[in-house]
């Protein structure tokens, strides 16, 4: 059975996230709304050591700084370290004792941070197989994060491309994926969007009351033509031959699953020209837009932030990599502005 069909027919339960990100210009956030409802929003990639922390720990603390109430969950499942980037010991409880609760509340494992309106689901004492043990507690979590009292939700996820990582990915309104402009961080990048689009068409296909587009996918992935399957858009583009109508549906759905890149530690033009080169690229090689939030600079004071433990965020504005993440930031929830006004 090849990659493609491997995936899709691994089992599993569904789930259809909404949203859409397009980059776009700068707007102030004095004035805007808090979000009707609490929104998610996921740092996460298919490499490892990217700057996926850093930017999610950020994140937290410039919104937290504009009076928004920020839930942040480690969901680096197994390496854990967003407490320390917080300048935490770690709390009390962990992530791994939610999902070893059985329940579908998330508060008693919250613990406070030294930010205002920002707090910190921790994964520092979470046990050693908490990867290989989370389960159905994903679908707890996810339950759980829908109903907490918070403006935003902040997933800290680990590098990869296994299902467990794509479905925290896919439980996010805003899903933002880091790279650096090496190779092998774009190739991971690229890697971690084919995976992700094929687990969200095998999901979006369990997840149909109306089994026809299960059925269909099926038959794409049967006889003869599966073996021609090499890319997403080929998926998409033998839907379209089969059945039009929901060709079309579909393209439209996996359209609005909401990616933006951010490109960090960028040095050089060659590497600022990455983002938008990965943009183009996914469109022509996914047929599916995606977002380019921007890129965030290589600069030595990131590093010290770091062993200093004093989040970028706070640096007053002297460190363009903190200004950068500001930017992203901006971008996101103008984005949040955009859909709302779509949907009044
Ligand atoms: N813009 C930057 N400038 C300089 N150094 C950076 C920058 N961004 C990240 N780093 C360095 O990269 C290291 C890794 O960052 P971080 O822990 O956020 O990566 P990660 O993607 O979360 O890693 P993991 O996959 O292990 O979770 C940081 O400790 C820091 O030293
Ligand atoms: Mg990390």
């Amino acid at each position: 059975m090849d990659f493609f069909k491997r995936l899709f027919y691994k089992s599993s339960r569904v789930d259809i996230a909404a949203g859409k990100a397009v980059s776009g210009p700068r707007l102030s956030l004095v004035g805007s709304d808090t979000p009707a409802r609490t929104r998610i929003w996921a740092v996460g990639g298919g490499k490892g050591g990217v700057g996926k922390s850093l930017v999610a720990a950020n994140l937290g603390i410039g919104l937290s700084r504009l009076g928004k109430k920020v839930l942040m969950v480690d969901v680096d499942l197994g390496a854990a370290n967003l407490h320390t980037l917080l300048n935490m010991d770690g709390g009390k409880v962990s992530l791994s004792n939610f999902f070893k609760s059985g329940s579908t509340d998330i508060i008693p494992f919250v613990s406070k941070t030294d930010f205002v309106n920002l707090d910190l689901v921790s994964g520092a004492k979470d046990s050693l197989d908490v990867a290989d043990n989370c389960g159905e507690g994903l679908l707890r979590l996810k339950e759980a994060l829908h109903k907490v009292p918070y403006d935003y939700v902040l997933l800290d996820i680990g590098p990869g491309t296994a299902s467990n990582i794509l479905d925290l990915f896919l439980m996010a309104d805003e899903g933002i994926l880091l790279t650096t402009s090496e190779p092998t961080s774009i190739e991971n990048s690229y890697r971690f969007l084919k995976c992700l689009f094929l687990r969200r068409i095998r999901n979006i296909a369990n997840s149909q009351e109306d089994t026809k587009i299960k059925e269909l996918l099926h038959r794409v992935f049967a006889g003869q033509w599966s073996s021609r399957i090499k890319t997403v858009a080929d998926i998409l583009n033998r839907l379209r031959e089969i059945d039009p109508g929901r060709g079309e549906l579909l393209k439209e759905i996996l359209g609005n699953t909401s990616v933006s890149i951010v490109v960090n530690q960028t040095r050089t033009q060659a590497d600022r020209e990455v983002g938008p080169a990965m943009k183009m690229a996914c469109r022509n090689y996914f047929g599916i837009d995606i977002g380019f939030l921007g890129d965030i600079a290589y600069e030595d004071v990131v590093h010290e932030s770091i062993r200093s433990k004093t989040p970028l965020a706070l640096s007053g504005g002297q460190s363009e990599a903190a200004r950068a993440i500001e930017t992203c930031m901006q971008r996101l929830t103008n984005n949040e502005l955009r859909q709302k006004r779509r949907m009044a």
